[in-house]
């Protein structure tokens, strides 16, 4: 166990009020510092603008990534939305250093999805079509850049082997890419793509029931509702459609920043 912390010492004394969330960030973020691995990682980031997040989800993904190692003997995890590979690179860092036998499968377009130059021609797109309109609002544009040179250029800044990684291209409701995970499971899923609440109920609709018994949904930008002011807490869109998660068999059982936790139950009645 590294600095003597554990996600069940954390998951124990989680409550989800505003001096817990705001405290149990900024504590995160701080002990980043205390990992040299994870705070070299998170400054390359940074310094190359290479992400999204928080420094603070670092951690976390420290303290999910030894509770799951020491429940599955070869975790499988699945990051939806990759961007520039800030989270996959994280987690193939952290099982090297700490001798964890991972499989990662990542689902992203590998491609951008530009914002108009022109203010005006953005305008008038959005005037008529709706789609546009959500994709300005919820931030889902990205430039056009050689994504896949980029993720494997930060696995290699970090020593990381890229050719390990299962890199689906295409978006999460694509049916060919649905299919090329059919009948999978994964100890933990990540879901930080499409951010609108239509793309984001498909992708809990699609992808939360191939979490394993006592495995882990992450859910990125998902705390428009949670009680606390000195963070961003993500979309509303993103937050009200997590909303439907417990009822699929799932426990909220922390929340980092705008990263919410759930643990799916070891039975639910979706089993039957
Ligand atoms: C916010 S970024 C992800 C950031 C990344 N997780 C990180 O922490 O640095 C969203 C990414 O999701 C991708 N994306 C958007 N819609 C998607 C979908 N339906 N399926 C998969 N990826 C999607 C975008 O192209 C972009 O790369």
């Amino acid at each position: 166990m590294l600095n003597n912390d554990c996600l069940t010492q954390r998951v124990n004394a989680y409550q989800n009020t505003l001096e817990c969330n705001e405290s149990l960030y900024s504590e995160f973020t701080q002990l980043v510092a205390k990992v040299p691995f994870l705070e070299n990682h998170r400054n390359h980031i940074e310094a190359n603008d290479l992400g999204f997040g928080d420094r603070a989800f670092h951690y976390m993904w420290l303290l999910l990534l030894q509770y799951i190692a020491d429940k599955f003997p070869h975790p499988k995890f699945l990051e939806i939305g990759v961007y520039k590979g800030q989270v996959i690179s994280l987690w193939a860092l952290i099982a090297s250093q700490l001798n964890i036998d991972i499989s990662i499968t990542a689902i992203s377009p590998l491609r951008g999805n530009p914002r108009p130059k022109s203010p005006l021609v953005a305008l008038s797109i959005a005037l008529f079509n709706t789609k546009f309109r959500k994709n300005l609002r919820f931030g889902n544009f990205y430039d056009n850049e050689d994504y896949l040179s980029i993720i494997s250029n930060l696995f290699e800044s970090f020593d990381l082997d890229f050719t390990k990684i299962r890199m689906i291209k295409g978006y999460s409701n694509d049916e060919l890419v649905i299919q090329q995970v059919k009948d999978e499971k994964f100890s933990v899923i990540y879901i930080d793509g499409d951010h609108t609440f239509e793309g984001v109920t498909q992708d809990i609709n699609n992808y939360a029931l191939k979490v394993e018994k006592g495995g882990f949904l992450v859910m990125d930008d998902a705390s428009y509702y949670l009680p606390s002011k000195s963070f961003w807490k993500g979309h509303e869109t993103v937050s009200r459609a997590c909303k439907v998660i417990p009822s699929l068999g799932f426990t909220n059982v922390l929340n980092v920043g705008h990263n919410r936790i759930y643990q799916r139950l070891e039975y639910t009645e979706h089993d039957s």
